[in-house]
């Protein structure tokens, strides 16, 4: 947990390089997001589809986000969620500073930004109507305990939605996953195959829907 926080630490410093990377902003990240994750234009199209996909249009209830980062998916998602209750949790202090710049900056005062752990969320049971969890699941250390959490908060015949990385889709992507991010601390092994997440997420769910694009895998379930 230690490594994952630092390393998140140091991500919320260099804060806008990690931005221009997960926005496919210029050509360097372009490039890296094609060679290391084997998505081209049209497939980092989809993958942002496939994460926000679960969120139903016009949404007004009660949101949590974990994690959220900086933000820099999710703050333009909920621009448009006028009536929406929205939370947004993150282990790292730096990643949620940058994530209430960007909120400010764009004058969305009543999002509540929190931080905090997964694996034990400051939430009551059966609190929000949608939790999210974009790029989170490979990353988390305590898996067993983010899944069960994520569940707890959700009330029954809520969503529970997202994407993660799940590993046997792209064999480059593997090997950069394996020997770099694993390594370097950005993410968390054992990772999930599709069929294994599949089995996770229909284990604790009445519905469950997965789609990928390479690597990425994006769930949309029923409580
Ligand atoms: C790859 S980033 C994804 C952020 C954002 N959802 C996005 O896609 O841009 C992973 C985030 O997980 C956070 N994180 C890691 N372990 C966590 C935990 N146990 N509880 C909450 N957040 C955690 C990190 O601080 C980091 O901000």
């Amino acid at each position: 947990m230690r490594k994952i926080f630092n390393i998140y630490q140091l991500v919320g410093h260099l804060s806008t390089f990690f931005d221009r990377m997960m926005t496919a902003a210029d050509l360097p990240a372009r490039l890296a997001l094609k060679i290391f994750w084997g998505l081209d234009a049209d497939a980092y199209q989809k993958f942002l589809t496939q994460a926000f996909a679960g969120i139903p249009q016009n949404f007004s209830g009660r949101l949590l986000e974990v994690p959220v980062g900086t933000g820099v998916l999710s703050l333009p998602v909920y621009r448009e969620l006028d009536g929406a209750d929205i939370f947004c949790l993150d282990y790292s202090n730096k990643m949620l500073d940058a994530a209430k710049e960007r909120a400010d900056q764009m004058n969305m005062r009543g999002v509540k930004f929190l931080q905090g752990d997964v694996a034990d969320l400051p939430f009551a049971d059966h609190f929000f109507d949608v939790v999210l969890s974009v790029n989170g699941f490979h990353v988390f250390p305590d898996k067993i305990s983010a899944w069960a959490e994520t569940y707890r908060v959700l009330r029954r015949g809520g969503i529970f939605c997202g994407c993660m990385y799940v590993k046997g889709e792209n064999r480059r992507t593997d090997i950069f996953v394996n020997q770099f991010c694993d390594r370097q601390g950005f993410f968390s092994p054992p990772h999930e195959t599709l069929a294994s997440l599949e089995k996770i997420l229909s284990d604790r769910y009445t519905r469950v829907e997965i789609t990928n694009v390479e690597s990425f895998a994006g769930f949309v379930c029923i409580k």
